[in-house]
């Protein structure tokens, strides 16, 4: 390929490659993303391409690996285009199948089609799904058409076209103003303005500026931003470039944890293709502007994610956060003025370019513009990716999107903000996802992090999970971090014991506020969160673990005990069975007995139970009942000796 030499070069390569691609032939995609890696979609890939060979369709059917649907519970994810017909869990075995009966005679087949949850309906295109249907895909729309390794894909479907204007018909001030006035915030965690963050760079002085992306993404159970860059990097990476003119730096970079693998492959795949079409490098399509971009691959620590530490980790050395009296856009990497922002935030840039800054306030609430990818974890039907408009409610993504509660159990609370976010309970499941409204109710929006809790759920042990998370993940540098979140720890896990005391639970309500206000960075300073939302709308269960030594939801172990109910106990042997540490006694005719010196509190026992008997019961707070002496456990069913 030669170089495109100007923006009038790439809309004619562009309005090439749409001539050569003929909509109604059909052509399979199959999701590549790490999740359908997972399930072995590569495995399928193979089969599929030598299905069409040996069908005889070779270059009569097309086939494309894509990024990540979003749904990966339910991946492999086939679409048959033009019709859209979406197959999930495809195997290799479903491939020939595929081929001779959907893409040949045009026949859907009924048992690779994905079933609603809630209304166990067979649904055909993919837009159908309720999961899809209720969503705004504009970051994740483009994972599902183009294969992430092919920049022709991106460029075809109006790729780079944002950078052309950018840097062809646009000053680098015009595009700046463009971006203040799109009200864009961050979506990484703070929801800063990025127009004005991309301002204070720009008016830093110095002549050397960076740029960088923010791939570190450590929340646990979050995959937005691996998915946004395996599945269409070099829309991240337009989005940087067009920063770079505003802010007048030549220089970026993506750091990406190293536990992302195909995020670093199809990263650095766009860019050396970026390159060789003359959109990375020097005098990018003629415009006299040079850019080009490195990967710093992280080690994979939460606290590098944090700005001044991910700068100090790409200096090479450990990445630790600093005192930020001076902020990064006017010190950064190597002393010299950086602009941070998270891959998400990147990839709004070109559709604010093309479309612009009014056409993005037109969507979203007052101070929560554009939509926000979450990713929606735990205890909900549908888990998976969700891109929705700001300002729409919990609720809606929860029970809409999400297909409610598995188990016809009932809500407890969302955790929103990533392992320092904090806890929404039922009440407030109305309020609108905004940066602010999450700030209101004592979480916040973080990177996109959406965990479902359900009534099985401790929220004691939800805060000490957490707290664990973190007081593991703190650098240890500011003595209230490192010490404040070690004590929260000790004195929540003798909590979840039952050996907590009120005096206790009064010391933690007194240590979390101190080290918010004094820990040096945002890990310490928001750690208390999940203690502090979780005392605040679930007081109750604390001090049911303090005063009362009973876990409400039965999950801490060394407050719950499991019992077999003699009077209901039908000597099933299935619990007996069952039990992994052979914990259970007795045989067909006898009552089964729990011996309560060797059980661990797996709960098996109480899950196999058949539901008609419910011989197990779960006791918490109050001693567990004697076993009965051998010579009662004969089994007597309706009235006769069995
Ligand atoms: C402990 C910690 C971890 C963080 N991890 C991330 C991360 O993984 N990705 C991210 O974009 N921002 C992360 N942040 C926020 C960054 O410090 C920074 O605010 C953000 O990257 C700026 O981008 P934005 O303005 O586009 O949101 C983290 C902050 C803290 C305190
Ligand atoms: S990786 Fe295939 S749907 Fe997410």
């Amino acid at each position: 390929m030669a170089q495109l030499k100007s923006a009038a070069d790439l809309e004619d390569f562009r309005k090439v490659l749409l001539d050569q691609r003929d909509p109604n032939k059909p052509c399979v995609t199959l999701c590549s993303g790490t999740g359908c890696h997972a399930y072995g979609c590569e495995k399928v890939a193979l089969t599929f391409e030598e299905e069409i060979k040996k069908q005889g369709l070779d270059g009569k059917v097309d086939f494309r690996r894509t990024g990540c649907h979003g749904l990966c519970e339910k991946g492999p994810f086939v679409i048959i285009y033009p019709e859209e017909v979406c197959y999930t869990r495809v195997k290799p075995e479903d491939a020939a199948k595929i081929v001779s009966e959907t893409v040949v005679q045009k026949k859907v087949i009924d048992s690779l089609l994905y079933v609603d949850p809630v209304t166990k309906k067979k649904i055909v295109r993919e837009s159908e799904i309720p999961f899809y249907k209720n969503q705004m895909r504009l970051i994740l729309g483009n994972n599902t058409k183009i294969d992430p390794k092919s920049i022709d894909d991106y460029i075809a479907i109006g790729g780079y076209s944002a950078l052309a204007k950018a840097i062809h018909k646009m000053t680098p001030i015009e595009v700046l103003n463009e971006v203040k006035k799109s009200n864009l915030r961050g979506r990484g965690g703070g929801g800063f303005p990025a127009g004005r963050k991309w301002e204070e760079c720009r008016n830093a002085s110095g002549q050397i500026k960076y740029v960088i992306v923010n791939a570190d993404e450590g929340d646990p159970g979050a995959y937005m931003n691996r998915s946004e860059l395996e599945g269409n990097p070099h829309g991240t990476l337009e989005g940087l470039a067009i920063g770079a003119y505003a802010i007048g730096s030549h220089q970026g970079y993506i750091y990406v944890r190293q536990e992302y693998p195909l995020a670093v492959e199809n990263v650095n795949v766009a860019m050396a293709t970026a390159r060789e079409y003359g959109l990375l490098g020097n005098n990018i399509l003629n415009s006299g502007f040079d850019f080009d971009v490195r990967v710093h691959r992280g080690a994979g620590a939460f606290v590098s994610g944090e700005s001044s530490a991910l700068m100090t980790a790409i200096e090479g050395r450990v990445g630790e956060p600093r005192p930020k009296h001076v902020h990064t856009v006017i010190e950064g990497i190597w002393n010299r003025p950086s602009n941070l922002n998270n891959v998400e935030t990147w990839a709004n840039i070109p559709l604010i370019i093309n479309k612009g800054a009014d056409w993005f306030n037109s969507i979203g609430t007052e101070r929560s513009k554009g939509t926000k990818v979450f990713s929606l974890v735990g205890k909900v039907n549908n888990t998976g990716l969700v891109e929705v408009p700001m300002g729409v409610t919990l609720r809606e993504i929860i029970y809409t999107i999400g297909g409610g509660i598995p188990k016809g159990k009932k809500f407890k609370a969302v955790q929103t903000g990533g392992p320092s976010g904090g806890c929404i309970p039922e009440q407030h499941l109305d309020s609108p996802v905004d940066f602010d409204e999450l700030t209101k109710l004592g979480s916040m929006m973080g990177s996109g992090g959406m965990i479902v809790m359900d009534e099985d759920t401790c929220m004691v042990d939800v805060a000490k999970y957490f707290t664990d998370f973190l007081c593991d993940e703190s650098c240890g540098k500011c003595v209230p971090c490192r010490e404040g979140l070690r004590q929260m720890r000790a004195i929540l896990s003798e909590i979840a014991q039952g050996k907590g005391t009120e005096e206790q639970l009064k010391l933690l309500e007194e240590l979390a506020p101190i080290v918010a206000d004094t820990a040096l960075c945002a890990l310490g300073q928001t750690a208390p969160n999940p203690f502090l939302t979780t005392m605040r709308y679930f007081r109750d269960e604390y001090e049911a673990h303090v005063k009362e030594k009973r876990c409400p939801a039965f999950v801490c172990k060394a407050l719950t005990s499991y019992y077999i109910d003699p009077e209901k106990c039908q000597a099933c042997m299935i619990c007996l069975r069952n039990c992994p540490v052979e914990a259970i006694s007795g045989g067909k005719n006898q009552i089964h007995v729990l011996d309560q010196t060797k059980c661990t509190k797996c709960g098996t026992c109480y899950d196999v139970c058949p539901p008609r008997f419910g011989a197990v019961t779960r006791i918490s707070g109050k001693p567990v009942p004697a076993a009965i002496p051998q010579s009662k456990r004969i089994l007597v069913r309706a009235g006769r000796e069995a």
